[in-house]
C-alpha cells in the first residue's frame, strides 16, 4: 500500500500563502498582472485557460485574457504578444499551447521576454535551468519538485526515470532531478526495454500522454510514482498515464489523477508570475 500524494491540498496551502504575499506586494507596488493568450477552440486548452484565469483571480493576480479565432494570422498573434511584452501592466505572458498548426509557435514564443516568460519555455530560462541557476522553471516539473519536497522525498542519490521527453515536462523535469542529485534516465516511446528501465526507478515520473500506460510490472516495489498524465479511459473517465489501482499496491508514494500534479501546475504558474513581478519591479 502506498501514500497518495494530495496535490489538491498542497496546492491550496501554497496558494493561501501566495495570496498573502501577492496582496502585500500589490499594496506596495500595484497589482500583479498575467496575460493569457488562447488561439482557437481546442476544448482541453479552453478548460486549462479557464482554470488558470480563475486561479489568478482567487490569488489576487489580475488576468488579461485574450481569445483569438483559430484562423488568426501569424502577424495578428505576433502583434498581440508584442503589445503584451511592452505593457507595463503585464508581469507574465502565457500563450497556451498547442497553437493551431498554421502558426509558427517558435516565432510567437520568441516574442515573450525572458522576464515575462512565466512558463519557463524560452531558451534563456531553459539554459539557466540546464546550468543549475534556475530563474523561471516550467510549471509542471516545478510543481512535481514541490510535491516531492513537501512529502520529504529527497531525490539525492536516487535513480529517477522520466517517461516522456517534451519541452514542457520531460526535459525540464530531468534537469531538475539532475540538479537535485538524482541519477536520471529519460525514456520515450522509442526506448528499447522500456518496461525494464522503468522498473529500476526509485522515482518514476510519467508524462507520456497515454491512458494507464504504466502498469504494475513496470514499477519497482516501494517506488515513488508521479503521474503527469491527463487522459480519458475507455469509459471516457478522466485518468492518468499510470494504472493507479494496481500500481498503488506497489508504490510507496503515488499521485492520483485528478487531484495530483494538475493543481500544482497552476499553483506554480501563480508563483512564477509573482516572482516575475518582483524581479521586474525591483
Ligand atoms: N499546454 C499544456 N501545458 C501547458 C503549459 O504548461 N503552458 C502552456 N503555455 N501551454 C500548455
Amino acid at each position: 500500500m502506498s501514500v497518495t500524494i494530495d496535490g489538491k491540498s498542497l496546492a491550496a496551502k501554497l496558494r493561501g500563502e501566495l495570496k498573502e504575499k501577492v496582496s502585500r506586494f500589490a499594496a506596495e507596488k500595484g497589482e500583479i498582472g498575467l496575460a493569457v493568450v488562447l488561439v482557437g477552440e481546442d476544448p482541453a486548452s479552453q478548460v486549462y485557460v479557464r482554470n488558470k484565469i480563475k486561479a489568478c483571480e482567487e490569488a489576487g493576480i489580475r488576468s488579461f485574457s485574450y481569445h483569438l479565432p483559430a484562423e488568426s494570422r501569424q502577424a495578428d498573434v505576433e502583434a498581440l504578444v508584442g503589445e503584451l511584452a511592452a505593457s507595463e501592466k503585464v508581469d507574465g505572458i502565457l500563450v497556451q499551447l498547442p497553437l493551431p498548426k498554421h502558426l509558427d509557435e517558435r516565432k510567437i514564443l520568441a516574442l515573450i521576454p525572458a522576464e515575462k516568460d512565466v512558463d519557463g519555455f524560452c531558451a534563456e530560462n531553459v539554459g539557466n535551468l540546464a546550468m543549475h541557476r534556475e530563474t523561471i522553471v516550467a510549471c509542471t516539473p516545478f510543481g512535481v519538485m514541490k510535491m516531492l519536497e513537501a512529502y520529504g522525498i529527497d531525490p539525492k542519490g536516487k535513480r529517477a526515470v522520466v517517461l516522456g521527453r517534451s519541452n514542457i515536462v520531460g526535459k525540464p523535469m530531468a534537469m531538475l532531478l539532475v540538479n537535485a542529485d538524482a541519477t536520471v534516465t529519460v525514456c520515450h516511446s522509442k526506448t528499447s526495454g522500456l518496461k525494464e528501465v522503468c522498473a529500476q526507478a526509485d522515482i518514476l515520473v510519467v508524462a507520456i500522454g497515454r491512458a494507464k500506460f504504466v502498469t504494475a510490472d513496470m514499477v519497482k516495489q516501494g517506488a515513488v510514482v508521479i503521474d503527469v498524465g491527463m487522459d480519458r479511459d475507455e469509459n471516457g473517465k478522466l485518468c492518468g498515464d499510470v494504472d493507479f489501482e494496481n500500481v498503488k499496491e506497489k508504490a510507496s508514494y503515488i499521485t492520483p489523477v485528478p487531484g495530483g500534479v494538475g493543481p500544482m501546475t497552476i499553483t506554480m504558474l501563480l508563483y512564477n508570475t509573482y516572482i516575475a513581478a518582483i524581479r521586474r519591479r525591483s
